[in-house]
Order: C-alpha cells, then structure tokens, then sequence
C-alpha cells in the first residue's frame, strides 16, 4: 500500500509474488498526471494495481475498502515522502487507520523530520536546487506543526518499531548520502514498524 504513491514505479518495475496487489494512494490530479505519462509509455504492472484518489487529510479508509482493500490479510504500509506534508491531526489518523486496517503481520514504513529544520540547514543547497530546477519550493509545503510521536503511538498499539537515519542506509549499502554540514538529512528519521502475528501455542 502506497500511501502518497506520487510516481512511484514499483508496480511496474519489481518482480511481484503472485497473489500480490499494490494500491497507490494519492491526489486526483497526481494520479491523473502520473497515467497520463503511463499511457504514453504503454506501460503494464507486474502485479495486479490499484491507484486510489483520496485527499490523506480525510477519511481515506471508506475509499480503500470500496477498492477492494481486504483488512484481513497482512499489509506493507509505506509512506515514503509524505508525512513531511502532513499536518499532525491527518499523521494521528493514518497511524490510526493503518493500525485499524492492518492484520497481524502487517509492516508499514515511513519517513519523517524530526523537527523544523535550522535557518543554515533550509539554506541548503538541495532546497534552493530543488526550487531552480523544477520550480517546487519543498520548504514551502513543509508542515511546520510540531510532530506527533508516531512511533510511540504504535508502540503504545502492540507494534514493534526500529528507528533509522537515511546514513545507516548508506552504510548497509556502500553507497548513498554521508552526512555533510547544514545537512538537510540530518533530521530525516525513517521508523520501521510490524504488527506482531499471535505466537501459536
Ligand atoms: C515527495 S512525494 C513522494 C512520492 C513517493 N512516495 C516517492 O517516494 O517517490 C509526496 C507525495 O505525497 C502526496 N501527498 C501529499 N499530501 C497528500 C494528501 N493530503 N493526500 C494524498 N496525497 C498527498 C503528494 O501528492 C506526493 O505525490
């Protein structure tokens, strides 16, 4: 489950188990876009994909469950890129609707900041080039709302959570960002969590 799927490509890119179904969560006229270059392309899915417009703001979950979403079988959740525009009342919620929606099993992944970021870091190099090259100003759609504890909220859920910086991906990769002054990674953390399955016996 794609929450703010933007032009994620996965569907179309990873070598999907069978039985697999990738739903994309995003805006209206993200998605519009997005088929649109699709289309063009002649592109299919490897798996079986479900793109869902919905405004993550709301109640998204009746939307999901009219496209077919079954709650019952385990779920990996990512929100890659998207909780860094949203206020904390719909962060609140997703964590809700996700624990809500997930079997035992479940995962879900997702990136945050862990604060609003100092006047040298939002100079940074990778903002001002972002907004030159494709006139997106992201500190402009930042959300400057101090950040709810999502990761203890699941914890708080009976999920098990590990915490990491965009460096220790670097490190387990050989490859990636290393950390550099005023660094606009800095406060990125990325919080893996799973919902336990019940142990048998
Ligand atoms: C930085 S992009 C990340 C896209 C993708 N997950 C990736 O990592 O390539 C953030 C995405 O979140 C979506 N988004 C932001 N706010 C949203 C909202 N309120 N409802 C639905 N999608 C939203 C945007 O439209 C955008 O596609």
């Amino acid at each position: 489950m794609l929450l703010g799927a933007g032009l994620d490509t996965r569907a179309y890119r990873l070598p999907w188990p069978p039985d697999c179904h990738v739903y994309e969560i995003d805006r209206p006229e993200v998605l519009t876009f997005k088929h649109h270059v699709l289309d063009r392309l002649h592109l299919t899915p490897h798996t079986t994909r479900t793109p869902i417009s919905a405004d993550l703001r709301t109640d998204w979950a009746p939307a999901l469950t009219a496209a077919g979403f079954d709650p019952t079988t385990p779920c990996a959740w990512l929100a890659e890129g998207l909780l860094l525009y949203l206020p904390s009342a719909p962060e609140r919620h997703l964590i809700d609707t996700v624990d809500r929606l997930s079997a035992p099993g479940s995962t879900l992944a997702y990136e945050i900041k862990t604060g609003w970021e100092r006047p040298e870091v939002r100079a940074s190099p990778v903002y001002s080039a972002t907004l030159r090259q494709t006139g997106v100003d992201l500190l402009a759609l930042f959300d400057r709302e101090p950040r709810p504890d999502s990761a203890a909220d699941l914890t708080t859920r009976g999920w098990t959570t590990t915490t990491h910086t965009p460096y220790d991906f670097t490190r387990h990769h050989g490859r990636g960002p290393l950390p550099e002054p005023h660094d606009a990674l800095a406060a990125n953390r990325w919080i893996f969590a799973t919902k336990p399955a019940p142990t048998s016996g």
